[in-house]
């Protein structure tokens, strides 16, 4: 295939009438899966798919800075944190991150946690409406506080909900859900730069293990703890990601309700969970795109590209290959069956490696935060009463209208067995 130039002179309004579908609607059009545009009348080469993952995961060839927009970089990763790092000084920052998010012991303390947390919430639902993504925002963040070792009273943790969620919901925005992310992410840091003064000070007085105890210990590639700034934007860079898997809890019960069949069979068999969240994830429209600008050049289909060159891959369209996946908008989790996705075939989180690379960290402990959304979901009687369940796709991140209502059912008890 061949990087074709889109005849328009810039598709900025393109990319917000299209949204999730941009990159795969103009790259069908142009029956390729590389196209030069201009997006905010700055040149810029769009990808998807699995060959064009392998190009742009292919490790050390771009950085994040500069490619992302300001609204959304300052709502999430922001400055400071592993993702603005290249090079070595990426390396030994996201060695500490592979260990506070990524290992055994991490992931597990972090489910068990929000295991224990949605459970609480669950066993109260009554016959009055609740919306499951406020539910499973509020279990997250309180298990993701507990896991990364801040304490929390019911007060503070309605603060943190408020603030995580809606830096997440601001990411995509430039209008009022931008300036909310924006106010209260302010107050989020300041209240982030408090507990990492305390833990920098002494990282004795944060139970062993934690994230915030492994921030406050950890040491740069120049040998230097981290600033009070960076280590506050790294926890929330802790704490926000788990609040937001509550948009793939909601995914996750969306696909129950659509297909009712996999209630029954996950029930019946654990071992189907694991490929019905690779499914819910593979589907569920969250990241549109990633971008990065070229740090060292290369060639690719027959094109060079230099350094500084901005390139995007569009996630939503690369899950959805159809070189890769057979029928690719049809639900089927059976595809996962005694398979783990390949690390290019899907890029929900990223692709490639995540040592080398800027895959995502969080991507385990999000499948099995997932999987405990799903098995406590089929182990309850609810209802879901008529609500707009339509799906936005030209808001990103998106959700169903309704942010999932859930009725608890008249007769069932709702502890989960
Ligand atoms: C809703 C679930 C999540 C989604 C959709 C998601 C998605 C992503 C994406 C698309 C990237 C960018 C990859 C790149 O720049 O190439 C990323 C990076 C990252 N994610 Fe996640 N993530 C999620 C959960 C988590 C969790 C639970 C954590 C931590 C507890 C986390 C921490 C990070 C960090 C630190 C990076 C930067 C890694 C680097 O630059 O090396 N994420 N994530």
């Amino acid at each position: 295939m061949t990087i074709v130039r889109d005849p328009a002179p810039d598709a900025t309004f393109a990319l917000l009438r299209d949204g999730y579908e941009f990159v795969s609607n103009r790259a069908k059009r142009f029956g390729t899966d590389a196209f030069e545009t201009r997006l905010t009348l700055r040149p810029v080469v769009c990808t998807v798919g699995r060959e064009a993952a392998e190009m742009f995961y292919h490790s050390g060839r771009f950085t994040r800075q500069g490619a992302m927009p300001v609204t959304a970089l300052t709502l999430l990763q922001d400055r400071g944190s592993v993702q603005a790092l290249d090079g070595e000084d990426h390396r030994v920052r996201k060695a500490t991150w592979m260990r506070m998010a990524a290992s055994d012991e991490a992931v597990e303390d972090l489910s068990t946690r929000f295991r224990v947390c949605l459970r609480d919430r669950m066993a109260k639902w009554s016959e009055a409406p609740t919306v499951l993504h406020s539910q499973a925002r509020s279990a997250l963040a309180e298990a993701a506080c507990g896991w990364a070792g801040v304490t929390s009273d019911e007060a503070s943790l309605r603060k943190r909900v408020a603030e995580l969620g809606a830096m997440i919901d601001g990411a995509g925005s430039i209008g009022f859900a931008q300036v909310k992310g924006q106010v209260l992410r302010q107050r989020g840091e300041r209240w982030a730069r408090r507990v990492m003064a305390s833990a920098l000070k002494d990282p004795t007085s944060v139970p062993p293990g934690s994230p915030v105890r492994m921030l406050a210990e950890h040491r740069d590639a120049d040998g230097k703890r981290l600033d009070v700034p960076s280590a506050a934007v790294e926890l929330l860079n802790v704490l926000r990601p788990v609040v937001a898997v509550a948009r793939y809890v909601v995914f996750a019960a969306l696909a129950l309700h659509q297909h009712p069949q996999w209630r029954g069979r996950l029930k019946d068999d654990a071992a189907l969970v694991r490929p019905f969240v690779q499914e819910v994830r593979r589907l569920s429209p969250f990241f549109p795109l990633i971008g990065g600008r070229v740090l060292e050049p290369f060639s690719w289909r027959g094109r060079r590209f230099d350094e500084g060159d901005w390139v995007v891959l569009d996630i939503y369209g690369t899950n959805r290959d159809p070189l890769v996946w057979e029928e690719p908008e049809v639900f089927n989790p059976e595809r996962f069956i005694s398979r783990e996705p390949n690390a290019y075939a899907m890029a929900p989180q990223g692709a490639g490696s995540y040592q080398a690379g800027h895959r995502c960290p969080g991507e385990r402990a999000t499948v099995a935060l997932i999987e405990e959304a799903a098995s406590a979901l089929v182990r309850v009687e609810y209802e879901v009463p008529p609500q707009d369940l339509s799906i936005s796709l030209t808001k990103m991140p998106t959700l169903p209208k309704s942010g999932f209502v859930v009725l608890g059912s008249k007769t069932a008890s709702h502890a989960v067995s």
